[in-house]
């Protein structure tokens, strides 16, 4: 008999569903376990201490599910809490900084490329992209937080003007990147914006298309399935989260 593939994929709300879509449209997996923090988003904001806690309690729903695997959506889970996620758990867990920044090192950008990293406060100062992208052999970074664009998007602005007031407010003393990391789960909801913002068009790095192709990496099959089947759990108003992804996703 086929083997049934289950993922789970947390995220501290609904942004994660950004992820969720190039993992569907992927269609690797029979199952995937969709979790948001919800009652407690944004974790952005929140210290490191804090983002381990609630990610091991994440951890501990997850375990109820038989899971092949994990991914944390959620960038900041990814820089702050991963070894502690890894060393707790029975199946592998993976995050998406280090497969956004091996796209990065994979676009054949040239090394004098201005690379700007989006990403709430804690992904930021937690300096994990800076660090990958300086090793990847990039020397021209910027890193900032535009935390105004959490609640843009989750009112559903993705075009109009308090969007743009809100991307001139971060980017107007902002020299034009070459390639910009959108090291946030909502942002990629904000991506055609963003890039249309800047006059080049710069690169955009996506963490759901980034973790696609770093699972293909590891051995995950590609239309291996006719349409995986989604759940979506909440710590709060899951029939909000279920909304959210029937808009976002369409299904
Ligand atoms: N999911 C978060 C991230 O990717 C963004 C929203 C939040 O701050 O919780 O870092």
């Amino acid at each position: 008999m086929k083997k049934l593939l289950r993922i789970g994929i947390f995220d501290s709300g609904a942004g994660g569903l950004t992820v969720v879509k190039s993992i569907l449209e992927h269609r690797f997996f029979d199952e995937i376990v969709y979790y948001g923090d919800t009652a407690r988003v944004p974790y952005g904001t929140k210290d490191p201490a804090t983002i381990t806690r609630y990610a091991l309690e994440a951890l501990e729903f997850f375990k109820n599910f038989d899971l092949d695997l994990l991914v944390t959506a959620c960038n900041s889970v990814s820089a702050h809490a991963l070894p502690e996620m890894r060393a707790n758990a029975d199946f592998p867990v993976y995050g998406v900084i280090d497969p956004g920044i091996r796209a990065l090192r994979n676009s054949g950008l040239d090394p004098s490329a201005r690379i700007l990293i989006l990403g709430t406060r804690a992904t930021v100062q937690s300096g994990r992209y800076q660090q990958g992208i300086e090793a990847a052999g990039y020397s021209n970074i910027e890193a900032v937080s535009p935390s105004l664009f959490v609640p843009v998007v989750e009112e559903g602005l993705f075009e109009g003007p308090v969007l743009k007031s809100v991307m001139e407010h971060y980017f107007k003393d902002i020299e034009t990147p070459d390639a910009v990391i959108l090291g946030c789960t909502h942002f990629p909801l904000i991506a055609d914006a963003i890039r249309d913002y800047f006059p080049n068009a710069p690169l955009m790095i996506h963490s759901g298309e980034a973790i696609a192709e770093h699972l293909q990496e590891e051995g995950y099959t590609p239309h291996r399935v006719e349409k995986s089947d989604l759940k979506i759990f909440a710590s709060e108003n899951p029939d909000n989260l279920k909304a959210i992804a029937k808009k976002w996703l369409q299904q």
